[in-house]
């Protein structure tokens, strides 16, 4: 076996001529991660690499024993991204990729909106593979190599099995940068319109997959906003955050009366929109505001029910202390708002941010404001977003229900 602590270059097998299976081997560490399950292995970890950019490889322990299977990314600080531990598993082809793409489908056939996440990558078995379904079009972002390599066959075959119109790659989000892939917005296969009319909770929803933010919708929050227009009580509510509306919807179809804040005017724009065709719009007001400042200046004690979904707050670990102090000032002026026996859903979409972390900040938030507050029920993403329970990365939406005792 060549000896080699560097990857890429000096390890790189040849490609002319060369039909020898693609392999890694791993260091120690490497063997470590891959033993608890952990589906990312760093550049740090590899010892050799006989591998092309987004080629499903062989893993090898550094004795040279055949350890289960991945895919890789030559550009990305993530290089290694496992899709088996069984020493057998068969590299070459598309049928595993296929069979779980099929299957992925197959694991939401109880949802009833006409959107819900596809694929939801390491999750269902397919690395760094979103695919969001909205009606007759299908969204993709890949965010790794051997993703971005399967994206155009991923698309003919959902449009060739699910009757879709078509399949659109969206392709802009700064997920792509560090795995060096190029961005853009590109129909992959079919026909994709301007924009889809669909029902999302039982209201009629118009979404914009091109230019919306995520792939055109929060369809990790699709369940809670049901939920929370249950949970929290009819009155005067406010959506902190409120994108186009998810929570505000459906409190305000639940009988509130919902003033609904966003940096976004594109966003409220559509909001407003939806409002009107749902027959609510006499019950939102959509007002563009940085929810940070909005907060300190509405009055306090003047709401029954909050929602607070700020984005993530922490999109790195070096954020996490500064992370901390803003979801605990936040969570703090919410709970201000709040009429004794109000409700707060507030939720954190950071996975630097733990569900024990989110928990402990929400407590000192309570504390600092000298309120007496209950925690009523914690909640994770929607049902179409699955979670592996080996990789807490996986859970990254926490949502929690609290009270303000009356
Ligand atoms: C996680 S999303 C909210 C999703 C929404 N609650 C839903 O369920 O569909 C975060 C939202 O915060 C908005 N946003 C980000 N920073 C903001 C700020 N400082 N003030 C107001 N809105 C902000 C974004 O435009 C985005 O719509």
């Amino acid at each position: 076996m060549r000896q080699c602590a560097a990857r890429r270059t000096r390890c790189a097998r040849s490609r002319s001529g060369d039909v020898s299976t693609p392999r890694i081997v791993l260091g120690r560490k490497g063997v470590l991660h891959l033993n608890h399950g952990h589906p990312w292995i760093r550049e740090a970890h590899l010892e050799q690499v006989e591998a092309e950019d987004g080629e499903v490889v062989q893993l090898e322990a550094p004795a040279g024993s055949a350890r289960g299977a991945a895919v890789y990314g030559a550009r990305s600080r993530l290089p290694v991204r496992v899709i088996s531990h069984e020493p057998g598993f068969e590299v070459a082809g598309d049928g595993w990729w296929q069979q779980r793409l099929d299957a992925s489908v197959a694991r939401r056939a109880a949802v009833t909106d006409e959107a819900c996440r596809w694929v939801h990558a390491e999750a269902d078995g397919l690395p760094g593979l979103v695919v969001d379904r909205y009606g007759p079009v299908a969204v993709i972002q890949a965010g790794c190599a051997w993703a971005d390599r399967v994206a155009g066959a991923v698309a003919q075959r959902l449009l060739d099995r699910h009757g879709l119109s078509g399949v659109l790659a969206r392709h802009d989000g700064a997920f792509r940068k560090p795995e060096g892939l190029e961005q853009g917005v590109s129909v992959l296969a079919g026909e994709v319109p301007e924009t889809l009319e669909l029902t999302l909770g039982g209201l009629r929803r118009t979404l914009d997959v091109w230019r919306g933010q995520k792939t055109g919708a929060y369809l990790d929050q699709r369940e809670n906003h049901i939920w929370a227009a249950r949970v929290l009580p009819a009155g005067r509510a406010l959506d902190a955050f409120s994108h186009e509306g998810g929570f505000a919807l459906a409190m305000a179809q639940a009988g509130s009366s919902v003033l609904a804040l966003d940096g976004s005017a594109p966003a409220l724009q559509r909001l407003e929109q939806n409002a009107a065709s749902n027959g609510l719009a006499e019950r939102i007001e959509a007002r563009r505001a940085n929810v940070f400042d909005e907060l300190r200046a509405l009055p306090a004690g003047s709401f029954d029910a909050v929602a607070l979904d700020p984005p993530a707050l922490a999109k790195r670990r070096a954020d996490t202390d500064r992370a901390t102090r803003a979801y605990r000032d936040l969570n703090l002026r919410a709970l201000r708002l709040l009429r004794p026996g109000g409700r707060l859903v507030t939720c954190s979409c950071s996975h630097h941010i733990s569900r024990e972390v989110f928990r402990r900040v929400l407590g000192q938030a309570a504390a600092s404001a000298g309120l007496d507050v209950v925690l009523l029920e914690e909640r994770g993403g929607a049902s179409c977003h699955p979670r592996l329970i080996t990789f807490p990365e996986s859970e990254y939406l926490k949502v929690v229900l609290l009270e303000l005792r009356a």
